[in-house]
């Protein structure tokens, strides 16, 4: 019960990554605001972590849109009285080579992977300012260190400058007790790698499971991530045991990319 009392907003929550996160915060003890576009996926969430004894509201919101995210964050210190904790997830990308890349696609990965990850720690830092602390976690990806088998271009260099962001961020956050982390998730088991990986097998002409274990093959540890291995870094993150580990780019890759 790491984090009892504390509560958390995770974007991206209603799936994959950031289903994980929501429900390893709250087996850790904490409150949860669960804010994602998927309100099935989302309430379904709210259930599960009800039943697990903790509190939890479904918010339906756009994580690239400054005025939902306001209000997400609004939301959350209104009904929980505080945000000790944001962690940065919704992300978007798609499989595609430089040429193929369209201007839409930009901003469409630009929105969401970094304007969204902009605002978002910028809104809840203004809440953490007034607190007198707080954690920010960003989920970024090895793609902003250079991996060459990323989605593509554009979602790298979406991830680089969430990296960067984090950095600064750490340090102008710093003297407010605030605390500024990204984590980047190799090879992670989600919709996002399943779509990739199929893409992959179609335009290579072989069998997703081919090309699924010549991924592995590339992982020094042999093994792709679980989302839980995601979220066990955001709640060790999140708890007094990372208390000055900040402006960090954490990799849970099975050692896939060097630093
Ligand atoms: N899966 C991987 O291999 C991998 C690797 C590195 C980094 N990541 C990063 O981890 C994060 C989560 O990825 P995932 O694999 O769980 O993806 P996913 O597609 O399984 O889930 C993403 C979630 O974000 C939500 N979302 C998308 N756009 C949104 C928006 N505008 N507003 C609110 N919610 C939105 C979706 O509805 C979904 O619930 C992303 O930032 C991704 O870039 C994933």
């Amino acid at each position: 019960m790491q984090l009892q009392g504390q509560s958390v907003l995770v974007t991206g929550a209603a799936n994959g990554i950031g289903r994980a996160i929501a429900l390893g915060m709250a087996r850790a003890g904490a409150d949860v605001a669960a804010s994602d576009l998927d309100k099935a996926n989302v309430s379904t969430l709210k259930a599960e972590i009800e039943t697990m004894g903790r509190k939890c509201i479904a918010i339906e919101a756009d994580a690239g849109d400054v005025a939902a995210i306001d209000a997400m964050v609004s939301q959350t210190v209104d009904v929980f009285g505080k945000i000790d904790v944001i962690v940065n997830n919704a992300g978007v990308t798609r499989r595609a080579q430089i040429m193929d890349l369209t201007e839409d696609d930009f901003d469409r990965m630009n929105r969401v992977n970094t304007k969204g990850v902009f605002f978002c720690m910028q809104r809840a830092a203004k809440e953490m300012i007034k607190q007198g602390g707080g954690r920010i976690i960003n989920i970024a990806s090895i793609a902003g260190k250079g991996f060459a088998g990323s989605s593509n271009v554009i979602y790298a260099g979406t991830k680089g400058a969430v990296i960067a962001m984090t950095r600064l961020g750490s340090v102008q956050l710093g003297p407010h007790n605030i605390t500024v982390n990204a984590v980047c998730p190799g090879v992670t088991e989600t919709a996002i790698y399943d779509a990739i990986m199929a893409s992959d097998a179609e335009k290579q002409g072989v069998p997703e499971a081919e090309v699924r274990a010549k991924a592995l093959e590339k992982i020094p540890l042999r093994r792709s991530n679980t989302p839980g291995d995601i979220a066990d870094m955001c709640v060790f993150l999140a708890s007094d045991a990372a208390r000055n580990v900040s402006g960090q780019s954490l990799h849970v890759d099975g050692a896939l990319v060097p630093d």
